[in-house]
């Protein structure tokens, strides 16, 4: 997570236990209009985009491998859980969101234009 970017967050769920993710360890939720793939890999919960940056594949439908990075089924690209990078090198980038694990439930933070927090 960026130190200087701003987030508004969102809450996810009440705990992990109450996410319905597959045999994958992956799921999608909407939070905010906006739905997103969960992975929980090794304890951890990450977020990234619903859909693949290469052919718009569903993330939900892949896995994740041992190193923590969550490989598209389509054409099995990889991408790091924790910055998005395409750690098979193809170039693309996987947008990836920072997670919050609050006393009050699970937490999603998406970035605010630049723009309009520039206003407030
Ligand atoms: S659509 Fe995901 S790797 Fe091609």
């Amino acid at each position: 997570m960026e130190a200087n970017k701003k987030y508004t967050w969102h809450k996810i769920a009440d705990s992990p236990e109450a996410i319905a993710f597959g045999e994958n360890g992956l799921a999608e939720v909407t939070v905010h209009g906006k739905t997103i793939c969960l992975a929980m890999h090794q304890q951890q919960l990450r977020a990234c985009a619903q859909k693949c940056p290469h052919a718009g594949a569903p993330m939900v439908n892949g896995y994740v491998d041992p190193l923590g990075n969550i490989v598209c089924h389509l054409h099995r690209y990889k991408f790091s859980l924790q910055n998005g990078r395409n750690t098979s090198g193809e170039g693309y980038y996987l947008k990836t969101f920072p997670i919050e694990i609050r006393a009050d439930g699970i937490f999603v933070g998406f970035a605010e234009n630049n723009w309009l927090s520039w206003l407030k």
